[in-house]
C-alpha cells in the first residue's frame, strides 16, 4: 500500500490535479461523484464529538502559520438547509489533529470557530492532519450551529488518505470508520509557487429544528 506521500508525490510529478484520480478508475470516480450529487437537499450524515472538543476557540480563518510542519490544505464549503436556503448566523467550530495525530489539548492550535458571513460560505487555511491510532483515517471535525437549525457534528475526510486504498465509496466501512461516503472529499492538488497546496470542499446541509 502507498503511503499518503507516496499518493501525493505521484500526482505532483504528474502534475494532476485531482489527487484522488491516481488511485481511483474512471468508473469509481464517476460513481462517487454521483454519490455526492444524490447528496444535494440531504442532511449531511452526522459523526461522533470525539474526545477532543474545546470550547472556546478564537474566530481564526488561517490556522496555518508560517514555517508549520504538514502539507498546506484550503477547506471551503457553504452552508445551505435541506430547502436549498442559505442559512444565516452560522458558526463552525473545526477542530483537528496536527501533521503527526496530536491534538492540542491545552491550548486552541488548529481550533478555530468561524463565523460564517451571509453569504454562508466558509474558507479555512490548515494543513492535512496526522493519523493517530484510534480513528486511523484523516479527519477534521466539525460542530456547527445555526438559528433555528438542528446543531450538527460531523467530520470531513480525504479521498486520498491511503486508508482508503483508492476506493472510498467502498472501503469508508472500513473499521466502522465513516458513517456516510458523502464525507470523504475528493482533493484537489495544485502546485503553486513555492509549495504545492491541496484543497477540499465541504459543503454542510442544515436541518430545520
Ligand atoms: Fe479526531
Amino acid at each position: 500500500m502507498k503511503t499518503r506521500r507516496q499518493i501525493l508525490e505521484d500526482c505532483i510529478v504528474r502534475g494532476s490535479l485531482l489527487a484522488g484520480v491516481a488511485t481511483m478508475s474512471q468508473t469509481q470516480l464517476l460513481a462517487f461523484w454521483q454519490q455526492g450529487e444524490a447528496q444535494a437537499g440531504k442532511p449531511t450524515s452526522t459523526e461522533v464529538l470525539g474526545p477532543f472538543f474545546r470550547k472556546g476557540a478564537p474566530n481564526n480563518t488561517n490556522m496555518r502559520v508560517s514555517g508549520d510542519p504538514g502539507f498546506p490544505l484550503r477547506v471551503s464549503g457553504q452552508v445551505s438547509n435541506t430547502k436549498g436556503q442559505k442559512v444565516q448566523g452560522v458558526k463552525i467550530d473545526i477542530w483537528q489533529a496536527d501533521h503527526v495525530g496530536l491534538y492540542d489539548v491545552q491550548g486552541y492550535r488548529y481550533r478555530t470557530k468561524l463565523d460564517v458571513e451571509s453569504a454562508s460560505e466558509y474558507v479555512l487555511e490548515t494543513i492535512l492532519p496526522g493519523h493517530y491510532d484510534d480513528r486511523p483515517a484523516q479527519h477534521i471535525h466539525y460542530m456547527i450551529t445555526a438559528p433555528g437549525h438542528k446543531t450538527l457534528i460531523t467530520q470531513a475526510y480525504f479521498a486520498t488518505d491511503p486508508f482508503f486504498e483508492g476506493d472510498p465509496a467502498k472501503n469508508y466501512k472500513k473499521r466502522g470508520m465513516v458513517s456516510s461516503p458523502e464525507l470523504v472529499r475528493n482533493v484537489n492538488l495544485f502546485e503553486g509557487p513555492g509549495q504545492p497546496r491541496a484543497t477540499i470542499q465541504f459543503d454542510i446541509c442544515l436541518e430545520k429544528a
